[in-house]
């Protein structure tokens, strides 16, 4: 099933807004839900509120981050473990995380290892600076840091890995990729996955793309061959926004 992920990122401020928020899109990701994946990822302290109202509705609930351990002395951190029972998702290795936070590949492996021995579903994320696109070297990029994040995964899974391709100069900026881009880029991640953990289990794990996704250019991403869907952050704070791209994104994959 193709899978349409909410990155709220640290929005919004307050509870309230995160539940109306919620609230907004619900109604329509739950009337689709069984022909698109919805996932909401909203910050840590409002992932129990949401729960709450996303509870039996068919969306799914996940987190922005986790750390490799299950427990111990990492002050600030929070482990698959304590996830677990509360979501099914967690984004691991996300671009702002690399760029502000100094993580690496090394870090999104052992991340990727740990949620996904949790029962945890992962969203890894992937994707090349403007400076490497405009040096032609998004290949290279792209495929080092597939290749390092799978380091410890197996075909076994498969089911649970979704990777999202999002150009860093596509996010936020309002400048989305070209779908050819996109979907050359996509391609040669389904290749190298296929190459770590084998072809038959690599056509398992999903791909999505990301970056200035909106209502009105979703189509074109979400009818390439090989997207399994999209990843959105700023038009997933808007509750029409977001819920007229699960219906263009339900549309498309339910005529597949
Ligand atoms: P925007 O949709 O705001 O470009 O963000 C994309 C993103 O980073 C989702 O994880």
């Amino acid at each position: 099933m193709p899978l349409l992920a909410a990155n709220w990122k640290m929005n919004p401020t307050n509870e309230d807004d995160a539940l109306d928020l919620v609230r907004g899109v619900l109604g329509v990701a739950r009337g689709h839900a069984d022909r698109v994946e919805v996932v909401i990822i909203p910050p840590f302290p409002w992932l129990l509120g949401v729960s709450e109202v996303l509870d039996q509705s068919g969306v799914k609930l996940g987190a922005q981050d986790c750390f490799w351990e299950m427990s111990g002395p990492f002050t600030g951190e929070v482990s698959p473990a304590m996830l677990k029972d509360l979501c099914q998702w967690v984004i691991v290795g996300h671009s702002e995380r690399r760029l502000y936070l100094g993580e690496t590949d090394e870090m999104v492996a052992k991340k990727t290892a740990a949620a996904l021995s949790s029962e945890l579903g992962v969203i890894m994320c992937v994707g090349e600076l403007a400076d490497h696109y405009d040096a032609g070297t998004s290949d290279e990029v792209v495929s080092a840091q597939v290749k390092a994040g799978l380091a410890r995964c197996s075909a076994d899974d498969s089911a649970r890995l979704v990777i999202a391709y999002e150009p860093v100069w596509a996010i936020g900026s309002g400048r989305n990729a070209d779908p050819e881009h996109a979907y050359k880029t996509m391609r040669l991640i389904r290749r190298i996955v296929g190459e770590m953990i084998g072809a038959g289990a690599a056509r398992k794990v999903r791909i999505l793309y990301g970056g200035s996704v909106k209502a009105s250019n979703v189509q074109q991403y979400v009818e390439l061959p090989l997207c399994d869907g999209v990843l959105v952050g700023g038009a997933s704070l808007d509750a029409e926004e977001f819920a007229a791209i699960v219906k263009v994104t339900a549309e498309v994959y339910g005529h597949r």
